[in-house]
């Protein structure tokens, strides 16, 4: 708009201070109101939540943990009724289970685990599909009787598609098709289709397996690439698929997108191997202009990669069903951030190059199987933790969040990732050619270098009109509202590292505005801060606010607040807010 050609600020919200307190908070004028608590039921025939007689039954029909991405689906082409989509990335059972958490030496650890509690974590896992609507007076409610309501958890049946559905390394005991899994887990960020589907990212799937895998088993390479196994959780004590010794092929069945069709809840949840097999942290998917989807995603470790996948079809705007599968065909690239200010994709396709038998690639399912190792053959930009990568439609433009790396050494560093031992992180912003996204040469730059801009050695990159309350430390999640403006939220900022918590900020990337930042809302002690989402006309934002009062020693009797209720019979829960402008209007106006 004529904002954006004067250089002029497009963000108009009084910023509030940062800092470290029991509860959140919002700028002045608008209204943030907790949503979904975990507990809280989904279904119609959900128990009311009862934390010291929790059950896998109810956890099943009742909201799960850990909210992570978070995505609004018109009902009718409507603002305000449609359904709201979830994940539920991990649990944590300190918090959760009364009794179960003690400290020793400076550990919370957990001595006695039952079935019941694994089984009760499984089910806390995955995502939610709920109707919710905005009543007569301006405030969002769930519809707790919607048919569309669902719980998708660990053991939900989904299928396994695209050019890896029925490989022999995905075949297991269980299920001799290779096509058939149970459940999904550790769905960090995702994304909505343009044709209204839910995408779950699979993220760090290696921390939920145990045990070892035979001797000399041909999965150890593949495995050791992607840290399985990570021995986070006891699941594979009572459940044998995540035991590496008793199924070795479990965990090349995780690690894949997911698409849900939440308008059935019926529908079977389809693994689209053609989008590659890595520590996906979202995947934000656009309709090109050329009627192709393109779906970008992050895979969030040290040195690892930035991809796209372009679709061979195009999408039927006028027949939804035709685009069900949209995404079982077409192109995985990888990005390679050159020293001239080129980004190449490039192409990972079975034959080319040296993705070739020779290699140990016998066919694109092996490709996809083992995305890293064909990306570290093809030579991609090894990137400071890559996590949302959010293109906007409006101007070609794509932001990678680089969450940090400290890992990266003086000397090890490249253009696209310039700080060695990066604790920060910083945003690069890729221009798509001709605002082309399926393009495999483009451009790019980094908008921002983050971190405390007041110290010099930090190298901060924030403009000079960023205040001390606005800038901010180790982005993770993003989002494009209704006007093309990019905003931020953060995982990581705490009293110790940043003076402050995690929360949503927004930030310039036009003239004079251009990498200044302000802080919007900010998260209770001990929460990231995730989803970000805007309704399609920009009046309400969806935020997640995860893992709250996990500071430092906390459980269940002690957490760092008992945000949201604030009862001493309530623990502390992850929740869903939603913000809207005090009278109506769109946000940050
Ligand atoms: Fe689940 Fe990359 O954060
Ligand atoms: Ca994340
Ligand atoms: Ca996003
Ligand atoms: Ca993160």
């Amino acid at each position: 708009g004529d904002a954006q050609a004067e250089g002029m600020s497009t963000f108009s919200f009084d910023e509030i201070a940062a800092g470290v307190d029991e509860t959140h908070h919002v700028a002045p004028g608008y209204n943030a109101k907790v949503l979904l608590r975990w507990g809280d039921p989904v279904l119609a025939d959900a128990p009311e939540f009862d934390p010291n007689n929790q059950s896998a039954a109810a956890q099943e029909k009742q909201f799960g943990y850990n909210n992570d991405y978070v995505g609004f689906i018109p009902l009718d082409g409507s603002d305000d009724r449609g359904l709201l989509v979830v994940n539920h990335e991990y649990t944590n059972p300190e918090l959760m289970f009364p009794g179960a958490a003690v400290e020793r030496d400076d550990e919370i650890v957990i001595d006695e685990w039952t079935k019941e509690m694994v089984d009760i974590e499984m089910a806390a896992h995955g995502g939610t599909v709920i109707e919710i609507q905005k009543g007569e007076d301006g405030s969002w409610s769930p519809v707790r009787d919607s048919a569309k309501n669902r719980r998708i958890s660990v053991s939900t049946p989904m299928e396994i598609s695209g050019p890896a559905a029925g490989h022999p390394r995905l075949q297991t005991s269980a299920d001799a098709s290779g096509r058939k899994v149970f459940g999904t887990i550790n769905n960090c960020a995702g994304g909505v289709t343009p044709w209204g589907t839910y995408l779950m990212a699979e993220e760090n799937t290696h921390g939920y397996f145990l045990g070892e895998l035979p001797a000399d088993h041909k999965e150890a390479a593949n495995y050791e690439r992607m840290g399985v196994p990570g021995g986070w959780y006891n699941w594979g004590k009572f459940h044998d698929r995540f035991d590496l010794s008793k199924e070795p092929n479990e965990p090349n069945r995780f690690g894949w997108i997911v698409e849900v069709d939440p308008m059935n809840p019926d529908a079977t949840p389809k693994k689209r191997t053609a989008l590659g097999r890595f520590k996906h942290e979202g995947c934000e998917t656009i309709r090109n202009k050329d009627g192709r989807a393109v779906s970008y995603s992050g895979d969030d470790e040290r040195f690892d990669y930035v991809y796209k996948f372009v679709s061979s079809g195009t999408i039927d705007d006028e027949n939804r069903e035709a685009n069900m599968d949209l995404l079982d065909d077409g192109t995985l690239h990888v990005a390679r951030f050159d020293e001239d200010g080129t980004v190449e994709w490039m192409p990972l396709i079975h034959g080319e190059g040296q993705l070739t038998a020779e290699n140990g690639f016998e066919s694109q399912a092996d490709v996809l199987i083992e995305t890293r190792r064909a990306a570290d053959l093809l030579g991609a930009t090894k990137m400071d933790r890559p996590e949302d990568v959010q293109p906007n439609t409006e101007t070609g433009k794509v932001y990678v969040m680089l969450t940090n790396n400290t890992k990266r050494k003086e000397g090890d560093t490249n253009a696209a990732n310039p700080r060695p031992e990066n604790a920060f992180g910083h945003i690069i912003e890729i221009s798509e050619t001709d605002g082309d996204f399926a393009s495999t040469k483009s451009t790019w730059g980094i908008l921002l270098k983050c971190g405390d801009p007041s110290i010099a050695e930090v190298g901060a990159t924030f403009s000079p009109a960023t205040t001390e309350d606005g800038w901010f430390g180790m982005p993770d999640n993003c989002a494009i509202d209704a006007d093309g403006r990019l905003w931020v939220s953060t995982d990581g900022n705490s009293e110790k590292k940043t003076g402050r918590t995690d929360g949503l900020w927004a930030v310039g990337t036009e003239g004079e505005d251009r990498a200044t930042s302000r802080l919007f809302f900010r998260c209770p002690v001990g929460a990231e801060m995730c989803g970000p989402v805007f309704t399609p006309k920009g009046e309400t934002l969806f935020l997640a606010v995860q893992h709250p009062g996990d500071d430092g020693l906390a459980t269940f009797e002690n957490p760092a607040t008992r945000w949201p209720d604030f009862k001493d019979n309530l623990p502390v829960r992850p929740s869903v807010v939603v913000v809207t402008k005090e009278g109506g209007g769109k946000i940050g106006i």
